[in-house]
């Protein structure tokens, strides 16, 4: 849950639709790209589940080779690579949330995502 929002928003579901999250275990040494290992905590990423090519839901994970699958278009992203593109339409990497562990040990994001999160043709430069 995003922190200060709440289910009274007249946009809710619109709004948590734009956070929709993947947490992915990884072994640290197979985490390729070494700002991700910084972004991470023991090897738990936390990327956007919104494809960056129109913005369907990603949910295809092989847990082998580490890539994710978007269903609509067969984009391919690198979950190992900071979310590198190596296959289809999308036109950038999923955006990443910087997490740590709190002192509960709940984990927690330590800022907002790496890159806007949804399709690449709006909130860009
Ligand atoms: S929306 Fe994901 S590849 Fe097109």
């Amino acid at each position: 849950m995003p922190e200060g929002m709440s289910e009274e928003q007249h946009d809710f579901q619109t709004e948590i639709a734009k956070a929709a999250l993947m947490l992915v275990r990884l072994q640290p040494e197979n985490i390729k790209d070494k700002r991700e290992l910084d972004w991470s905590h023991e090897g738990i990423v936390a990327f956007s589940k919104i494809c960056t090519h129109v913005g369907c839901p990603i949910n295809l994970y092989e847990q082998q080779t580490h890539h994710v699958l978007c269903p609509c278009h067969q984009s391919t992203f690198d979950l190992s690579d900071g979310g590198r593109v190596i296959f289809g339409p999308a036109g950038h990497a999923l955006p990443q949330l910087r997490i740590r562990a709190n002192d509960q040990g709940y984990l927690e994001a330590m800022g907002d995502f790496s890159e806007p999160v949804g399709p690449a043709y709006w909130e860009r430069g």
